[in-house]
């Protein structure tokens, strides 16, 4: 049964290993975050997506909500009032939960439901639209929530993250994802081998990953961090801000940081102690601004309005 109106809401994500090689098929390990899109939606007299008295063209929200009136066969339109706390284009999926949260609602207009296999395919349309051969990573995380190992073949299989809490430090600097996933193929038609031997080494990464989180092996995980930040700078998308935050977060005591998302600028993701995560946040947020935020977020979730 449609409804007159609807609202839903979804998280950011951090990846904490594997961005930019699960472009190329290769495993990351992604978290969703208790940083949340809302999105609230009212049917609407003249067809399209309107915010306020303008049709929202072109963008995320507007592309996956009239790819589920296409799907439903539902012609009117709908106005929409976005809401999140999310930063965008700092690499925490802001995007991305915004399109999940807006196809949530228009799911629920047209079906009185979640469709979940339908939101998925709406939100990756709408992302299309941001960014360059997407990987779906953002997506599937801001749908299912909690931890998750995510290849483009196989999809998002739930995993336990044994970490209750990140630190995100933000370099302050915006990038888009499109370009700096651009970056990457560039570097890899130039240096095709080398390229092979770090999709290979990366893959062995994760696997290392996994098992340090099973033995709840952190200083481990610190040196993997670390060692996939080297990876990720040496295919061109670490930034000197990036850079900086690393060493800030070393010299503070954590065991490893990285960049997370798309780099280039955006966020880098520090893992500490956790009785040591406090004090490393108070020294980082001399210099730049940081959130301490839990992980393994609940996923896509319909809301009261
Ligand atoms: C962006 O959050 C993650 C990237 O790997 C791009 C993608 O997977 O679509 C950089």
């Amino acid at each position: 049964m449609s409804m007159r109106k609807a609202a839903a809401s979804a998280p950011g994500k951090v990846i904490l290993f594997g961005e930019h090689f699960v472009v190329y098929d290769k495993p990351a390990i992604v978290s969703a975050i208790h940083l949340r899109a809302r999105v609230e939606a009212w049917i609407h007299n003249q067809p399209g997506v309107w915010v306020g008295n303008r049709r929202l063209l072109n963008h995320p929200a507007s592309r996956a909500i009239e790819y589920v009136f296409e799907k439903t066969g539902y012609t009117s339109g709908v106005r929409l009032k976005i809401s999140s706390d999310i930063p965008s284009s700092v690499g925490l999926g802001s995007s991305a939960s915004i399109s999940v949260a807006s196809a949530g609602t228009a799911s629920l207009i047209t079906l009185g439901r979640i469709d979940k296999e339908l939101v998925r395919i709406a939100a990756s349309e709408g992302e299309k639209i941001v960014h360059f051969n997407p990987s779906g990573i953002d997506t599937s995380t801001a749908l299912y929530g909690g931890g998750g190992l995510y290849t483009r073949s196989r999809g998002f299989t739930p995993i336990e993250i044994p970490l209750k809490k990140i630190l995100i430090i933000d370099t302050g600097k915006t990038r888009r994802t499109g370009e700096m996933v651009k970056r990457v193929r560039e570097f890899m038609e130039k240096n095709k081998e080398r390229f092979n031997d770090i999709l290979t080494r990366e893959e062995e990464l994760i696997g290392e990953v996994i098992d340090a989180f099973r033995g709840l092996d952190f200083e481990k995980l610190g040196r993997l961090m670390l060692e996939n930040q080297n990876l990720l700078r040496e295919v061109g998308v670490s930034s000197m801000e990036i850079e900086e935050a690393v060493k800030l977060a070393l010299n503070a005591g954590a065991y490893g940081a990285k960049l997370t998302g798309a780099g280039g600028g955006g966020c880098v993701i520090c893992l500490a102690e956790e009785d040591k995560i406090q004090e490393i946040s108070k020294i980082i947020s001399r210099r730049f601004k940081v959130y301490l935020t839990g992980l393994s977020a609940e996923g896509l979730r319909e809301e009261e309005i």
